[in-house]
């Protein structure tokens, strides 16, 4: 499908099954919780150009109550149905699949769930201990469902891109899982579903965020620690609405242990006037290999 054409929208496993035993390949997935932005377009159009016009692409769109803890926005969480199929139908989705938690939990509560490992309780899973559980049951129950070639997930969600590229690894699942680019709004604010519960000033505030990115981005080539200080200067800075710093954190790409230098990635969840909102980047961590190459010709860089 290249042009804009309504994509099938079915809700139950009949209707998928129907769908996707006429439906071409390759095939790709662009799972999603509803409330839809540019962002996501951006994924489905990266799903798109994987499979090529004769491909197949499907859109998820599920709320997923398992990765919600009790006292989390699940029954806030913004719902634009009509607005999410008219995007997809722009990005030239074939499908979405829309089910309900019967049709995806029709036992109810799910008794035998995807242990995300000890990465599961770090960053994010401290404050949502039972998140990535959730994330992770959903996604891999998604994947059997529909036996995608590719799985689009965007970067923003950085450890839940690293965790569901863990679980293919290691459960053996034959879906080539592929990160899409962080979508920011023109302040820079990384685009989020939840960026709707922002009131104005709030938003002015939460702009701060990829600033401070910027600044541990600089500081990075002092280390570490130097990355995260100058992070955290610019999100303590005084502010109109409150800020509350949930964790700024260096790590290797794969979110393991930061290495001394090179390659590494800054990951933030700071919550503005009460809103979670979370970003991340990559940086280099000490001196570049430009300016050690300089330093070792004993150039000074004065030229
Ligand atoms: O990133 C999301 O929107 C969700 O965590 C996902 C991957 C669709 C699973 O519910």
């Amino acid at each position: 499908m290249t042009s804009e054409t309504k994509p099938l929208v079915v809700e139950t496993r009949e209707g998928l099954a129907r769908a996707l035993a006429v439906a071409p390949k390759p095939r790709a997935v662009v799972m999603t919780m509803g409330g839809l932005h540019a962002a996501h377009g951006g994924l489905m159009t990266i799903a798109r150009d994987l499979v090529g016009a004769e491909g197949h692409v499907t859109t998820t769109i599920f709320v997923n109550p398992l990765q919600f803890a009790a006292t989390e926005d699940l029954g806030k969480y913004p719902r634009t149905f009509d607005a999410d199929v008219a995007m997809c139908a722009q990005r030239s989705v074939d499908l979405v699949f829309a089910p309900t938690p019967d049709v995806m939990y029709p036992n109810g509560d799910a008794a035998v769930t995807v242990d995300p490992g000890s990465l599961g309780q770090l960053y994010e899973g401290v404050a949502r201990p039972t998140h990535f559980r959730g994330v992770l049951t959903v996604v891999a129950k998604f994947l059997q469902l529909l036996q995608p070639d590719f799985a689009v997930f965007g970067e923003k969600d950085y450890q839940q891109l690293t965790l569901i590229r863990q679980m293919v690894a290691d459960l053996d699942i034959p879906t080539q899982i592929v990160g899409g680019p962080i979508g920011r709004e023109e302040s820079g604010l990384a685009m989020s579903t939840r960026n709707k519960y922002l009131s104005p000033v709030a938003r002015e505030v939460a702009a701060r965020i990829p600033v401070a990115i910027a600044a541990g981005q600089a500081g990075a080539a002092g280390g570490t620690q130097a990355c995260i200080d100058a992070t955290l200067e610019v999100l303590h800075a005084p502010a109109a609405v409150s800020v509350e710093v949930e964790y700024v954190a260096v790590t290797d790409p794969l979110m393991r242990p930061a290495p001394e230098s090179g390659e590494a990635r800054l990951i933030l969840t700071v919550i503005v006037d009460g809103t979670r909102l979370l970003d991340n980047a990559p940086v280099q961590l000490g001196p570049s290999a430009e300016s050690g190459a300089r330093s070792s010709t004993g150039d000074d860089g004065t030229e």
